[in-house]
């Protein structure tokens, strides 16, 4: 195993009623709330009545920032700095989702922050003294993990520009957690969420070491707990059981402990970051389609692993197959999995239609050093005509 150093700041507050139970013990130093949301399931769902209810019986002051988009600007990164500052915020409370999370721990930086912070931050990733505001998150989608780690991702219009980096700083001092809050989320987004979340541990198992670790077997069992639990979910978006373990797959896929003593790759993860940069896509849609295309672009170079992956994830017996049937077999397990839940297998499903634009993103895309094969922008650029 490669050496690590483990630390995770975020308090996590798991179940149902925590919000009732914990919201204003953990918001009692603040009396400037910045309330950010999406673009309103909150309102409709009651969620957003129950967290204003207890704010305001505890008098604090509420500042909404409202309608964070699905894959957010740098342009409302902006625009909720400067709502932060001008009403002297002293605490962020972001409900919902990756782009409200996402979008809070960039304002929480940029709020405090003097110069330009695409510039200083998400361009040139180093150290920042500035200590960002104080945030806490209400999830009520699972899929990104944002809750529990320094990530933020932001699309930068102007530049044409996907990236974000897990940056500790950026972690929400608390987390609350309320699988019954995520009966709402449509299923089609529940599904794209999910596929999130195998594709973040797809993206650390498939990457050295490839001897025993513990990280590797942890992994093993998260992912047949999110096909199990997806499946459930699906027949029933209300079985608590079947959402609480995908909200906790989520957050223990993006928590940096399974990526412990392991190299990581996330190459289709930089892919698509780009084709959201130029199309605005659906990120767990992007990676559904993206995905087996790669990996037959890269299991030969990770053989030893794409065979435990078709034994252990999908339970595919041997029978006289060779190695390379034998991961072909899970590869092919997962493209199974991908139609089997909806998602879509080509760009032109996923809404692309332009195939000359391939080439930008794939010029544009970030170069992983961890893949088991290290990609050329002329094989990103084969991957993403296969995958039209
Ligand atoms: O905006 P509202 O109206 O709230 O609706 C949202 C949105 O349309 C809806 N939704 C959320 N909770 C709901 C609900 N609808 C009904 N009931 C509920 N309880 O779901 C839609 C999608 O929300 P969004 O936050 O965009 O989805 P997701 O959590 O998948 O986040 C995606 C963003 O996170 C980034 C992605 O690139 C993308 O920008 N990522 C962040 C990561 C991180 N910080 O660690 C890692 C990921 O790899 C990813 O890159
Ligand atoms: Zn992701």
């Amino acid at each position: 195993m490669n050496n690590f150093i483990f630390q995770n700041s975020t308090q996590v507050y798991f179940g149902k009623g925590c919000v009732k139970e914990y919201l204003s013990c953990l918001t009692r130093d603040a009396s400037t709330l910045l309330l950010a949301y999406g673009g309103g399931s909150i309102k409709k769902n009651g969620v957003y009545d129950e967290v204003a209810g207890i704010l305001k019986e505890a008098g604090k002051t509420i500042v909404e920032f409202s309608g964070i988009m699905a894959n957010p600007t740098y342009a409302k990164v902006k625009e909720g700095a400067r709502l932060a500052r001008e009403s002297n915020v002293d605490m962020i409370l972001g409900i919902g989702g990756g782009s409200v999370m996402d979008c809070c721990k960039a304002v929480s930086l940029a709020a405090r922050y003097e110069g330009d912070i695409w510039d200083d931050f998400w361009a040139r990733p180093g150290v920042i003294e500035t200590e960002p505001l104080t945030l806490g998150v209400i999830v009520t989608v699972a899929g990104t993990g944002s809750e529990c780690n320094g990530g933020a991702v932001i699309t930068n219009e102007e530049k044409k520009v996907k990236t974000g980096r897990d940056y500790p700083k950026l972690n929400p001092r608390f987390a609350l957690m309320d699988p019954s809050y995520t009966y709402s989320v449509p299923q089609r987004q529940m599904v794209s969420g999910s596929f999130d979340i195998l594709s973040h541990i797809m993206e650390t198992y498939f990457s050295e070491p490839n001897e025993d670790n513990v990280s590797d077997d942890i992994m093993e069992a998260l992912m047949r707990s999110v096909i199990r639990n997806l499946r459930c979910a699906i027949q029933n978006p209300e079985d608590y059981n079947a959402r609480s373990n995908l909200m906790w797959d989520s957050t223990m896929a993006e928590n940096r402990i399974i990526k412990m003593g392991k190299k990581c790759d996330f190459q289709c993860h930089n892919m698509e970051h780009q084709l959201g940069a130029y199309t605005d896509c659906n990120h767990g849609c992007g990676l559904a389609v993206l995905h087996p295309v790669y990996y037959r672009h890269i299991y030969r170079e990770g053989l030893s692993k794409f065979v435990r992956f078709a034994q252990n994830v999908w339970g595919i017996a041997r029978n006289g197959k060779t190695d390379e049937e034998l991961a072909l077999a899970g590869i092919d397990a997962l493209a199974d999995f991908i139609k089997e839940i909806g998602l879509p297998t080509s760009l032109q499903e996923l809404g692309v239609s332009d195939q000359a634009m391939l080439k930008e993103i794939a010029d544009s895309c970030a170069i992983s050093p961890g893949s088991y094969k290290k990609m050329t922008p002329e094989e990103i650029l084969e991957i993403l005509n296969e995958c039209f």
